[in-house]
């Protein structure tokens, strides 16, 4: 058996821990019943105890108070790790859903979602992740998450440096308070930000994607964000800080070609990117 997992980006800008899209870059995860559990992923050797496909296997079993089955799962992944795509979120999921699928349960995103966000410990990435499309999310006494449904279609441009950036890093250079106008500033813009969305009105994204809450705390841990994003903003095209970081997501209308101005302008960096043009993925994880 086989199933695929999205990669996701979060926040898009305001909508800190709120907002995810999952995007057509994928992960796929080949597995069966064994003698011995083992994951087999190229040039990656964790401790199976360790290995966040594992963990969330086994939890999905204990979940169900039922007894583990091993299993063998082969990883073939494109999601590249700690650039803020949703790597770990994709590993989360997988696990999750090939657990259901060894146990013979029958799918329910809704139930996946849950366990993957208790997991995660914040919704945006996962929950995207497992149902597809752009979703809002929330968390009551569970994570409940909503469709966005966008009337246009746009061209996700992600530029991945070859440096990562550890989530707990990320979050842990953020302020514990914030200023009355900054929260403000952020409601306002994510509340644009989804009416622009639904309507196709693309004439006001510029204005949709600022933030005040996140991202320019994260700049300094990341290098050239400063200079990548005023050149984008130079070339009027949008931008914002994918998830934690460092991969910063350049969005555009899924007609313009800004792939190779992006390539020749982080060509002069000592460090090295990776320009993905990339498309909504409305599907979230699926079995093959
Ligand atoms: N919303 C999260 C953050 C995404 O920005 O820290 C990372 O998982």
């Amino acid at each position: 058996m086989k199933i695929r997992v999205p990669a996701t980006s979060a926040n898009l800008g305001a909508a800190f821990d709120t907002l995810g899209i999952a995007l057509d870059l994928y992960n796929y995860y080949e597995f069966k019943r064994s003698n011995k559990s083992k994951i087999i992923e190229k040039n990656y050797n964790s401790r199976l105890e360790d290995n966040l496909i594992y963990k969330s296997y086994k939890k999905t079993f204990e979940k169900f108070h039922k007894k583990l089955i091993p299993v063998e799962i082969k990883v073939n992944s494109n999601i590249p790790i700690s650039r803020g795509l949703g790597s770990s979120s994709a590993c989360i999921v997988a696990g999750i859903s090939i657990a259901y699928l060894i146990m013979d349960r029958k799918i329910d995103k809704k139930e996946i979602f849950e366990i993957a966000n208790e997991i995660e410990g914040h919704p945006d990435n996962v929950s995207p992740c497992v149902f597809g499309g752009l979703n809002t999310s929330i968390v009551v006494d569970e994570a409940i998450s909503q469709k966005i449904y966008m009337k246009n279609n746009y061209k996700f441009i992600a530029i991945i440096p070859n440096f990562k950036l550890n989530t707990k890093k990320s979050r842990d250079v953020l302020p514990k308070k914030v200023e009355f106008k900054d929260a403000i500033f952020n409601v306002s813009r994510v509340s644009f930000l989804v009416a622009s969305l639904v309507s196709g009105n693309d004439s006001n994204l510029k204005y949709a994607f600022c933030d005040k809450l996140h991202q320019s705390y994260r700049a300094d841990l990341i290098a050239n964000y400063d200079k990548i994003t005023d050149f984008l903003d130079r070339e009027s095209i949008i931008s914002y800080l994918s998830g934690a970081g460092p991969t910063i997501m350049a969005i555009t209308d899924i007609n313009r070609s800004v792939k190779s101005k992006i390539e020749d302008f982080t060509d002069q960096f000592e460090e090295e990117y990776k320009i993905l043009e990339l498309k909504v993925d409305n599907e979230g994880v699926k079995i093959l």
